[in-house]
């Protein structure tokens, strides 16, 4: 018989919740458990996921459990936080969701998990190396969702201005997940042409200077979203689902997700946006993108912004 595939997802807010749905709607893993200090809310979803399963394209167990249950996960899926509140900094928010990550992960390493850990809480590409050191587990075994999201937007924002499947649009974010990531417009190509091709084949449709405008609008998705209805979380949620999948079926699939950087792209002991080869281990390898000295600034400029921001807390 084959091995049963076990999901933990710890935090079932609007993210987790939608990541739930997802993965039972796309027939991803063989059990999840759902972990969360809303008992009341969480108990409510594993009971109206299981009432979802007669339409499900694959039988799965759900329930709602506690941190025992991570012993025999495969993956952990991490969502839980604090969201920012007005008028507190980034830097508050970091700090409190660092402590929150600290007691998370600490139960979870209790219950004897061996598995890899998927970091979606913001900012994320920092609570995911506090997951690392915090977990001790390998490198390639604690992954963030890191620019997943911002490439997806990227792919769609570009097939909307070319008229092309976002399937056939491959593009990248790297960097940081936040107002410092940056397209790689060096590799990014429609339908087998560079993006540069495609303009210049047709320039009485397309204008170069229309990928800056396509570029606001992936960085500023999140803030757009969150004015309308105060959060995003179906988009995050599909990219999460996407990566577990490529996880448990062994895909090698090349995902921008955050990835330890330590000597690629210059960067030492580093979480930070990068595309990926993303299988059954984990993340087996750190694309290293030949970046044109432009985006090569960018990235460092990235970077450093991570770097000042995760100071006060190796302090
Ligand atoms: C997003 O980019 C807020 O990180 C979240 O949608």
């Amino acid at each position: 018989m084959e091995r049963v595939n076990r999901v933990a997802l710890i935090g079932t807010g609007a993210v987790g919740s939608s990541y739930a749905f997802a993965l039972l709607n796309q027939g991803v893993a063989d059990e999840l458990v759902m972990i969360d200090l809303n008992k009341e809310k969480s108990e409510g979803d594993a009971m109206d996921l299981n009432h979802g399963l007669a339409f499900a394209p694959a039988n799965k167990k759900i329930w709602f459990g506690d941190y025992k249950d991570c012993a025999y996960a495969d993956i952990v899926v991490i969502t839980a936080g604090a969201n920012q509140k007005p008028g507190e900094t980034r830097l508050d928010l970091l700090e409190k969701n660092t402590a929150i990550f600290h007691s998370i992960v600490n139960n979870v390493m209790e219950s004897g998990f061996d598995g890899i850990f998927i970091v979606a809480t913001n900012p994320v590409d920092i609570l995911t190396y506090m997951t690392r050191t915090f977990s001790g587990l390998p490198a390639n075994r604690v992954i963030g969702s890191g620019t997943i999201l911002d490439t997806a937007r990227l792919r769609f924002q570009l097939s909307e201005y070319f008229n092309i499947d976002t399937r056939n649009v491959h593009a990248y974010i790297i960097g940081e997940h936040g107002d410092s990531e940056l397209p790689v417009w060096s590799h990014a190509n429609v339908a087998g042409r560079s993006v540069f091709d495609r303009i210049q084949d047709h320039p009485d449709l397309y204008d170069i200077q229309d990928l800056d405008t396509i570029f606001a609008q992936v960085r500023d998705a999140a803030y757009h979203i969150i004015e309308r209805k105060g959060a995003t979380h179906y988009g995050i949620a599909m990219g999460l689902v996407r990566l577990t999948k490529a996880i448990l079926h062994n895909e090698n699939a090349v995902l921008t997700i955050s990835g330890y950087v330590d000597g690629q792209y210059g960067v030492d002991d580093l979480y930070i946006g990068v595309p990926a080869i993303v299988n059954r281990q984990g993340v087996m390898e750190i694309i290293e993108l030949n970046l044109d000295s432009e985006e090569k600034l960018k990235f460092e400029k990235s970077v450093s912004v991570l770097k000042e921001t995760m100071k006060p807390l190796k302090e």
